[in-house]
Order: C-alpha cells, then sequence, then structure tokens
C-alpha cells in the first residue's frame, strides 16, 4: 500500500504585534523538524526574525535538527508553496507580520490551519481573534452587517 502524505501549511497570525507568533513560529517548526517531519518555515515578516534566526542556526547548531526557514512576500507564497509541495515537504509554517497586512492576509488564506497567539490576561489579543480569523475569500460584507 502507498501512503501519500500530504504537505500541510500552518499561518501562526494575529492582528497584534508582540503576542508570540515567531516564537510559536520557531518552536513548532524546529519540534516538527526533530520529530522526522520535512519542515519549511516561511517567513513573512519584513522584520525578518524568524528568518535571522535561521541563518544562527544553520551556523551554531550541532544536531542538525534544522527547518528549512526563507522569506517570502504576499506574492511570492504561491511559488514557494508550489516548489515546497514538489520538494517533498510535509509541513509549511508561516510566521506572519504584527496587524492586518497583505501578508497575514495570504498566509490565512493559503492555510490548512490557522494558530492566533494570545496573550492570556490581554483583551486586546481576544479582540483581535475574529479579525484574523476571518477569510477574506469567503466572507463578503451581508446587508446586515451594514444596517
Ligand atoms: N509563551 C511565551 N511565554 C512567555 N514569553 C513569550 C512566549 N512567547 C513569546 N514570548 C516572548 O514574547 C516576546 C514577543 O514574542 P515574539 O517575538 O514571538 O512575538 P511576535 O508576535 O512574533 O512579535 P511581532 O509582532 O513583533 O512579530 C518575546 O520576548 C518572546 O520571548
Ligand atoms: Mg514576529
Amino acid at each position: 500500500m502507498t501512503i501519500v502524505a500530504l504537505m500541510k501549511i500552518v499561518a501562526v497570525a494575529i492582528n497584534k504585534g508582540g503576542v508570540g507568533k515567531t516564537t510559536t513560529s520557531k518552536n513548532l517548526a524546529t519540534a516538527a523538524a526533530a520529530a522526522g517531519f520535512n519542515v519549511l518555515l516561511l517567513d513573512m515578516d519584513s522584520q525578518e526574525n524568524s528568518r535571522k534566526w535561521g541563518t544562527r542556526r544553520t551556523k551554531r547548531n550541532p544536531y542538525k535538527i534544522l527547518p528549512l526557514v526563507k522569506f517570502t512576500t504576499e506574492s511570492s507564497l504561491p511559488e514557494e508553496i508550489e516548489r515546497a509541495k514538489n520538494a517533498g515537504c510535509d509541513l509549511v509554517i508561516i510566521d506572519t507580520p504584527p496587524g492586518r497586512s497583505p501578508e497575514s492576509v495570504a498566509a490565512v488564506e493559503a492555510a490548512d490551519l490557522l494558530l492566533i497567539p494570545v496573550e492570556a490576561d490581554d483583551q486586546d489579543s481576544f479582540d483581535a481573534i475574529p479579525k484574523t480569523a476571518r477569510n477574506p475569500s469567503f466572507w463578503r460584507p451581508q446587508q446586515s452587517d451594514a444596517e
């Protein structure tokens, strides 16, 4: 029997800064790589914190448990995803910028799973959840929204 594993895409996003998107992305990517999965971490934040971490880790990590880390923009995202699929990648994790951005919208649209990190004692975090999760491709303003 042939088992065909389908690549999964996880977006880590919230319309809020500094709540742990990059930390969650890096840790998940590393844990999945350590578990033997072929992992690509895509950094869509122009701060490039994940990408810089990937470069440092490649230089220093003695265990060679490495998710591949690349920076990408919303216009290059579809081609990066296609390339990862063709390369036999198991899991793509996307770290996104703070706030609502074309990058975070593209990541949410591309994802099979959306992870929204929140600070447990911060109401702003919770208020940002519906704005982040609302997928523009299936959500359109209804007549009742305007009333
Ligand atoms: N689970 C956690 N517990 C405690 N501190 C955390 C946790 N996750 C992240 N942090 C700390 O919170 C700070 C912000 O984390 P991080 O850079 O991951 O947030 P971010 O959402 O990616 O920020 P930005 O919006 O600027 O990209 C860092 O100092 C990080 O070490
Ligand atoms: Mg970040």
